[in-house]
């Protein structure tokens, strides 16, 4: 008997193991099918933040954030990209350009906003020219920075219009201290801090998806 009641009880803890990992499963489904998958609620609560706290952002997560963006799928996994982190005194000078710049063009200077919308860290990323996917490799490497940041608890913005600034021959010196290889494309840049706003989400083109049979 003893030897009976032994075996059940081996049984019944290796059901018990073979088990758990299931059940854990089949919360994690239940938990995705009621929207509570974490990536799935990371990418749909994103938005742009172009409004900022004064709060530094961490080493750990901007390292964080600078490991899972050179994590990203690329084309042959060349990674063709160059990732340049500035700091505030860059910003600071980036600033004064784009301020004296919006001036000359006649810009209201009370509307004048922060090119990193005062946020604290900034990131441009650059693309090989010689290479025909190399935008899209930037492009996704900057998508699970941005993600990556939200899931921190960081806001972001990326920042197309400042590579446009960045290429004026009244840059240059700024454009030369990011000091890219000769066949780079300064391509964007993208704000990462503490967001100090929550804008609603903007509306999305369903009808560009088609199903094609
Ligand atoms: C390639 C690219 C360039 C962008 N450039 C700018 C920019 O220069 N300034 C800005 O405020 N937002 C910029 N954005 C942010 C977009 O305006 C924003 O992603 C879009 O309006 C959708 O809003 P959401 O990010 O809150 O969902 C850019 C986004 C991308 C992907």
């Amino acid at each position: 008997m003893k030897t009976i009641s032994r075996l059940f009880f081996i049984a019944g803890l290796a059901s018990l193991s073979a088990c758990t990992p299931s059940q854990k499963n089949m919360e994690a489904q239940e938990a995705a099918s009621e929207g509570k998958n974490q990536v799935i609620e990371t990418i749909m609560s994103r938005r742009s933040i172009r409004k900022y706290k004064q709060q530094p952002v961490e080493q750990e997560k901007l390292r964080q954030i600078l490991e899972c963006g050179i994590n990203a799928p690329n084309g042959q996994n060349k990674q063709s990209w160059e990732i340049r982190v500035v700091n505030q005194e860059y910003i600071s000078e980036l600033d004064s350009l784009n301020r004296s710049l919006a001036i000359a063009k006649g810009a209201d200077e009370s509307k004048i906003r922060h090119t990193s919308y005062g946020a604290p860290v900034m990131i441009f990323i650059a693309n090989d020219t010689t290479y025909d996917f190399s935008q899209v490799d930037c492009g996704l490497l900057g998508a699970n920075m941005i993600l990556t940041a939200k899931s921190l608890g960081l806001g972001s913005c990326c920042l197309g219009g400042i590579a446009r600034t960045m290429k004026l021959p009244e840059a240059e010196s700024l454009l030369k201290r990011l000091d890219l290889p000769e066949n780079y494309n300064l391509l964007y840049a993208i704000s990462f801090g503490y967001p100090d706003e929550s804008p609603a989400a903007k509306p999305r083109k369903a009808e560009k998806i088609k199903f094609v049979e």
